[in-house]
């Protein structure tokens, strides 16, 4: 496939970042398309490992053009930040490209963030704090402010008018207001250095498109986490789904051929919201504490449950993907029987479906199906047929009710413990 489209399938943090960074040897550009720095993408390689938030997980690879794209919403200071990390790491970023509709995530929405959240109290939405929905709210009431607007010359003046008004905001809801000097020399330094990066993407992908180019688009967050299908409103602020690659890009139809979902074994889920298959046990600490299941953003420790098929369904449905890629299949040896969920039970009746309703979320319970596991070490396994048979039933199980095919399956962190069953892109 000429271009391809890397997404979540569950509720974030299913290894997007270690697979991006794979396929990315083969791009010519990845972008990303939505969101901010509420993501981390973790990516390990040749002994070094790195967490990004906002650059796309190509950035290692000199010839493959990144791209920030317009439906991002970028924190510039946060930007800057993991800029000179990487740069003092070797990685120049002479490869990163901003795109001028890209809207900035500035520090009154950060304290927005926070100060909604714990207006909200026991009903709060347990969101990362970057910012993320003030800055998306601001676009769709359309008072935001884009990087064509931020490298103007007029951005201060265009900064005190948004900041007045914000700050009447701040102090309503019980914060201290913003300094206008302080805040807007944060920011000059940094719109000096960004300023060469800011460029018109949707020019750059049309050239790429009649080149014949290799394009990647890397999700952040996951269809669980969308704000259309995601479980509202527990849910961030953007499309995270496939529809959102084409409006947080301008690459336009027809061009993206496929999508490869990324799929953990099981699942996770950071912040608040319904969880049917969520596990309250044993197992799910031995997972977490194996898996290191903690935040990369907030640190905060990830709500752990069984593999869910009845929310892969739906995932499949509103993604439409044919492809996928199994994740952290390591994590689930040596841990006794595995549980996967393949109805919910709601109101007495079996159902195979995903109710819209959280009330029926938080009501339903999870109908499993329950396979041997397996005791054998399987990071060092670079074929499918190197896996113990239990684990090789397993995936063969979700494949069949999925109705997908497993082109990779990841037996470990590092970017050599991947099985790569075909190469598709
Ligand atoms: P992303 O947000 O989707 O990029 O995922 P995160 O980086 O937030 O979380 C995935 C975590 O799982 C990271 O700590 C990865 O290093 C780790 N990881 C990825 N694939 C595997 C795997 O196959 N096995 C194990 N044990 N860890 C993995
Ligand atoms: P990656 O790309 C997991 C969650 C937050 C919260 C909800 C809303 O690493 O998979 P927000 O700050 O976006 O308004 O928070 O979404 N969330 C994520 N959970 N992985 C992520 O990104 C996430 N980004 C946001 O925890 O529940
Ligand atoms: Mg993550």
């Amino acid at each position: 496939m000429k271009s391809i489209l890397v997404i979540g399938s569950q509720w974030g943090d299913e290894g997007k970042g270690k697979i991006t960074n794979i396929f990315s040897s083969k791009a010519d550009i990845v972008v990303r398309y939505q969101g901010g720095n509420n993501a981390g993408h973790t990516v390990k390689f040749n002994g070094l490992e790195f967490h990004l938030q906002t650059i796309p997980s190509g950035i290692f690879n000199k010839n493959t053009l990144n791209i920030l794209g317009n439906g991002m919403v970028i924190n510039p200071l946060a930007l800057y930040e993991e800029m000179q990390k990487l740069i003092a790491a070797g990685f120049d970023c002479t490869n990163l490209v901003i795109s001028t509709r890209a809207h900035v995530d500035l520090e009154y929405h950060l304290m927005l963030d926070g100060l909604n959240e714990a207006s909200l109290k026991e009903n709060k939405i347990g969101t990362t704090k970057k910012g993320i929905g003030p800055t998306y709210t601001d676009k769709v009431a359309r008072t935001g402010i884009r990087f064509c607007d931020f490298i103007d010359d007029d951005f201060p003046t265009i900064y005190k008018e948004h900041l007045t008004s914000k700050n009447a905001e701040i102090v309503r809801l019980g914060g201290e207001p913003i300094d206008y000097e302080t805040s807007l020399r944060k920011y000059i330094n940094v719109i000096n250095f960004l300023k060469p990066f800011v460029k018109d993407t949707i020019d750059i992908l049309e050239k790429a498109k009649e080149a014949n180019k290799k394009i990647l688009f890397e999700g952040a967050q996951g269809t669980m986490l969308d704000v259309d299908f995601g479980t509202y409103p527990y849910v961030t602020s953007s499309n995270c789904t496939a529809g959102g690659a084409i409006t947080g890009s301008g690459i336009g139809l027809g061009y993206i051929e496929g999508a490869v979902a990324i799929i953990k074994a099981y699942t996770t889920r950071v912040g608040e919201g319904p969880f049917v298959t969520e596990l309250h046990d044993e197992i799910g600490s031995t997972i977490r504490e194996k898996a290191h299941e903690y935040g990369v953003v907030t640190k905060r420790p990830r709500r752990i449950g069984w593999l869910d098929l009845v929310q892969l369904k739906y995932s499949r449905n509103v993604n439409g993907f044919k492809y996928a890629a199994l994740m952290l299949l390591d994590v689930l040896g040596n841990i006794g029987d595995i549980k996967v969920c393949t109805h919910y039970k709601l109101n007495g009746k079996v159902i195979d479906y995903l109710p819209a309703s959280l009330k029926d979320l938080y009501k339903a319970t999870p109908v499993y199906e329950t396979f041997p596991g397996w005791t054998e070490d399987i990071s060092k396994a670079t074929k499918f047929e190197e896996l113990p048979k239990n684990a090789q039933n397993f995936v063969k199980f979700i494949e069949n009710y999925l109705k997908i095919k497993f082109v990779i399956i990841s037996v470990g962190p590092d970017q050599k413990e991947t099985i790569q069953v075909e190469d598709i892109f």
